[in-house]
């Protein structure tokens, strides 16, 4: 298949160029600035793109060009730092802009250059940069420009290097898309040859390949990415597929029971269950910090999981629904720094001894989601929200205890069903209750009360990597708050979160 390479600069918007590339039909992965490319099987690589990122070109320590992009002799497409970064490195100057050019830009397009074929010659487009190229290279052309930045594109046409001071990835640049795939299809030449139908055929074989007559283990959530993994393993080996659900006890009302009944009636596929509700909560007794939360439950996993995997003597590869935002996210691919350790059943370490088998480790959420759709599964299952790995225990604010479950269980319970009733929960990416620690002093009948607030998380998002928060109607709202005061014991207040991720994150904790 053929792939485009895009080196991560640290940009917020490298994920985007990635998202973009993939959406016209073409394979592209991210890849960290400083690991070594010869890592990489060049003959699949058709096009380099560089991503903007946040440092000065002129400071010693920022990210430089590596030498090595050279040698796969294809098309590079710089972008923003990406094109400083090519600038400097060919022998053109590099400084920084008097005024900032930030936001809609206007920009006037040399329509003559292959990578704006199609292109108006005035448009606008997204600019976001102080430094700014002030003498291209050698061997380059200027091939676009606006009021403060003379070289807003340039291009080598001998040696198939295009550079852009703007990003085509964000939708504000009113013709990126076409740049982009002009750079796909015009100059790099590659074929469209990403679909998920053409991705699951070549998993399927790869996967059956990879097993041979093994036995494999995948630890199920009752989420759609493990749910979606044992599906598409399952379809590669049938029976060969031991899934294993771990009821940590931190669930939402009533999932242990829809997961295992789902499996069962629906894809008639034998789920082994354990419930180690017991063992979690001990370890969790009193603890606040949400990290240390986090670890003792990734922990807890690991050392359940191996018990129970001891039990299946002859299994010898280990599963995982690890998603590609999981792989950036956790700081292991790409330069993204780590915000929280994130656990799901897709968190097992390699000491396990087992190989390992991560067929959804290159996709985004909504990606599995077509791919649930297209092997079967029900809509109303594929667009289940995304539910975390340690579960309820990061939607109540310090420790965690049974009277705290059961209030944000109630609490979540009666947020889904009017969601539902107010036929909002499609509309809605994720949304669920948190218990913050947090008394205040009520009013019930004619007594003082001195209870807890939940507070209300709904949110607009693509793939939990930036967020919106989103506008519940008020007489919605109003039901909801109503409901759970009257309903969930040890509840006076009922609060709405509005913040968007970045600053926030999504989760409380
Ligand atoms: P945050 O809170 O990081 O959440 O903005 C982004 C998305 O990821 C989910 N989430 C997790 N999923 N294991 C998971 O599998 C985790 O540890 C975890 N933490 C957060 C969260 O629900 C949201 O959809």
């Amino acid at each position: 298949m053929d792939k485009i390479l895009v080196i991560d600069f640290g940009s917020q918007y490298n994920e985007l160029i990635v998202r973009r590339v993939r959406d016209l039909g073409v394979y592209a992965f991210l890849f960290d600035n400083k690991v070594d490319l010869k890592t990489l099987d060049k003959r699949e690589i058709k096009g380099i793109i560089l991503s903007g990122g946040p440092n000065s070109i002129n400071d010693e320590n920022s990210p430089k060009i590596n030498p090595e992009i050279f040698d796969f002799n294809v098309p590079i497409l710089g972008i923003c730092y990406g094109m400083q970064a090519l600038a400097h490195y060919f022998g053109g100057h590099v400084d920084e802009n008097k005024i900032k050019e930030y936001g809609d830009t206007e920009v006037n397009f040399d329509t003559s250059s292959v990578l704006f074929k199609g292109v108006k010659v005035t448009s606008n487009v997204f600019m976001s940069h102080s430094d700014t190229v002030t003498k291209i290279p050698e061997g380059f052309a200027k091939i676009a420009s606006s009021k403060l930045t003379e070289y807003a594109a340039m291009e080598d046409k001998e040696r198939n290097i295009y550079a852009l001071q703007f990003h085509p990835e964000v939708n504000d640049t009113i013709e990126g898309k076409t740049m982009l795939s002009n750079f796909l299809f015009e100059i790099c030449r590659v074929f469209k040859s990403w679909s998920i139908d053409n991705w699951i055929e070549e998993k399927v074989k790869e996967i059956k390949n990879f097993v041979g007559k093994e036995k494999v283990l995948l630890g199920i959530s009752g989420g759609v990415d493990s749910s979606v993994c044992a599906l598409l393993i399952h379809k590669a080996i049938g029976d060969q597929l031991y899934p294993l659900f771990i009821n940590h006890g931190l669930l939402r009302e009533n999932e242990e029971n829809l997961v295992l009944e789902n499996f069962k009636n629906k894809f008639n596929i034998k789920v082994y269950y354990k419930d180690a509700s017991k063992e979690f909560l001990s370890l969790l007794k009193g603890v606040k910090s949400p990290e240390k939360k986090r670890k003792i439950i990734g922990k807890t996993f690991i050392d359940v999981f191996k018990k129970e995997a001891e039990k299946f003597n002859d299994i010898t590869i280990l599963a995982q629904g690890t998603l590609y935002t999981d792989v950036v996210e956790s700081g292991k691919g790409g330069n993204s720094k780590v915000i929280k350790s994130h656990h799901n059943v897709g968190g097992l370490p390699k000491e396990l001894g087992f190989k390992l088998l991560e067929p959804l480790n290159e996709l985004y959420k909504d990606e599995v989601r077509e791919l649930g759709r297209k092997l079967g599964l029900d809509e109303s299952f594929v667009s289940r929200q995304p539910f975390p790995g340690p579960g309820l225990s990061i939607r109540i604010i310090g420790n965690v205890t049974k009277k705290k479950l059961m209030i944000v269980r109630k609490s979540d319970a009666i947020l889904q069903e009017e969601v539902k009733k107010a036929k909002l929960n499609k509309k809605i990416w994720q949304y669920f209750t948190v218990l913050l620690n947090t008394k205040t002093v009520g009013v019930m009948g004619d007594n003082r009360t001195y209870l807890y607030t939940i507070a209300i998380r709904a949110v607009d998002s693509i793939d939990g990597m930036t967020a919106k928060a989103y506008p519940i109607p008020y007489d919605v709202l109003f039901k909801i708050s109503s409901r759970i005061v009257n309903e969930v014991p040890y509840v006076n207040k009922v609060v709405y979160d509005v913040t968007s991720k970045p600053p926030s994150t999504i989760e409380f904790e």
